[in-house]
C-alpha cells in the first residue's frame, strides 16, 4: 500500500529562494546547499539557468555552482528553459536538468513568454541534446490542478501536456500544484488518468505548494497510488514569481515527520533540517511557516 522508501527532491535553494524579496549572498546559498547535503539529502535542486531579468534571485547560478563542492552520490539538478540555459548547465558539467512546462496557456505565456505548443518546441532540442549527453531530465508540469487565471484545470488537458513532455524524452515528470489548490480526490483522479495514459508512477514526482494546508494529505494520497518521489522545500520556503497566489512548497520537515511516523525511510535527518531552516529563517528575517520546524525549534 505504501512504499518503504521515498526520495525527497529538496527544492528550497531553487523554488524557495526564487521567490524571496531579498537576494541572499552567494556564500549563504552555498552554505544552505551544504547543510542540506549534510542532513542527508541526495537530490538538491540548486538553482536555475534562466534569464537573470526574469529571476534576479538566481542570477548568480554560475558563481553559486562554482562555490559548491559537489558530493559523491548527490544530484544537483538545475532548471533550464531553453538551449541557452542548457549550454550554461553543460559548461559547468551539470548532470541533472529540469525543463518546466505548463498545463495552461496563461501560465505558459507568463512564465516562459510562449504558448504551450511553443514551449514544447523550445524544450525539444533541450531534452534531446541533454539525453544524448547522458543527463537526467526532469519535466515539470505546472498548474496541474488549478490556475489563477483559468480556474480549475481539466485532467484531460494535464494528461495531454504530460504525455507530450514524456514523449520528448523526459526521464521524470513532476506534477506541479503551483498555487496549492489540489485536494486528495483531484490527486487520485489525475494519477489514475496518467496511469491510463501509460505514464508509470515510477517516473512521476509530486510537487505540492501548501497554500490551503493540503500538501501533506495530497502527498500521502500520491504515495498510496505508487508515487515514490516527493518534492519539498526546507522550512516551507517557496512560491513562483510568475504566479501571484503561489505560496511555499510542502515543508521538508513536515513531510519527514509524517514519513517517519509511517516508518518510511528517506535517509534525511529531521533535526539537521530543522536547524537548517531556523538558520535560514534568521537570514531571511522571518520565521519558517513549517509547523514541524516551529514545534521542534528550541
Ligand atoms: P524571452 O524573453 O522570450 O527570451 O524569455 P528569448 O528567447 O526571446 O531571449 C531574449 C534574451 O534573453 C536573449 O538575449 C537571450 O540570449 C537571453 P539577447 O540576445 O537579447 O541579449 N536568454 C537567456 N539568458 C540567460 N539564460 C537563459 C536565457 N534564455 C534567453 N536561459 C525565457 C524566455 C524562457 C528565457 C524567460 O521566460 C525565462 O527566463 N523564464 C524563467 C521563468 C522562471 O524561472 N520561473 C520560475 C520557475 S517555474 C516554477 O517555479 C514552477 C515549478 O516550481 C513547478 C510548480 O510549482 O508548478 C517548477
Ligand atoms: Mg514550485
Amino acid at each position: 500500500d505504501l512504499p518503504s522508501r521515498v526520495t525527497i527532491c529538496e527544492v528550497g535553494p531553487r523554488d524557495g529562494l526564487q521567490n524571496e524579496p531579498v537576494v541572499l549572498p552567494v556564500e549563504v546559498k552555498a552554505e544552505f546547499v551544504a547543510r542540506l547535503v549534510d542532513a542527508g539529502n541526495t537530490v538538491v535542486e540548486t538553482t536555475s539557468f534562466v534569464h537573470p531579468k526574469w529571476v534576479p534571485q538566481l542570477a548568480d547560478a554560475e558563481t553559486l555552482l562554482s562555490a559548491i563542492e559537489q558530493s559523491e552520490g548527490v544530484r544537483y539538478p538545475v532548471l533550464v528553459p531553453n538551449e541557452r540555459g542548457l549550454d550554461r548547465a553543460l559548461d559547468l558539467g551539470m548532470r541533472d536538468i529540469a525543463v518546466f512546462g505548463s498545463a495552461t496557456e496563461s501560465f505558459a505565456q507568463r512564465n516562459l513568454n510562449r504558448s504551450v505548443d511553443e514551449s514544447i518546441q523550445m524544450f525539444a532540442p533541450v531534452v534531446g541534446r541533454a539525453r544524448e549527453a547522458g543527463l537526467a531530465v526532469r519535466g515539470y508540469l505546472s498548474m496541474c490542478f488549478g490556475d489563477p487565471w483559468e480556474g480549475e484545470v481539466p485532467v484531460a488537458k494535464v494528461v495531454d501536456v504530460a504525455s507530450r513532455m514524456m514523449a520528448l524524452g523526459c526521464t521524470e515528470l513532476s506534477l506541479g500544484d503551483t498555487i496549492g489548490v489540489a485536494t486528495p480526490g483531484r490527486v487520485t483522479a489525475l494519477l489514475d488518468a496518467l496511469s491510463a495514459a501509460a505514464i508509470s508512477m515510477e517516473h512521476v514526482a509530486v510537487h505540492f505548494h501548501d497554500t490551503y494546508g493540503q500538501a501533506l494529505a495530497n502527498t500521502l494520497t500520491a504515495l498510496r497510488r505508487g508515487v515514490t518521489t516527493v518534492d519539498a522545500s526546507a522550512g516551507g520556503l517557496g512560491g513562483c514569481p510568475y504566479a501571484g497566489s503561489a505560496t511555499g512548497n510542502l515543508a521538508t520537515e513536515d513531510l519527514l515527520w509524517q514519513l517517519a511516523g509511517l516508518g518510511i525511510e528517506t535517509g534525511i535527518d529531521l533535526d539537521k533540517m530543522v536547524a537548517t531552516s531556523v538558520w535560514m529563517a534568521e537570514r531571511l528575517g522571518r520565521p519558517s511557516p513549517s509547523r514541524t520546524v516551529a514545534a521542534l525549534a528550541r
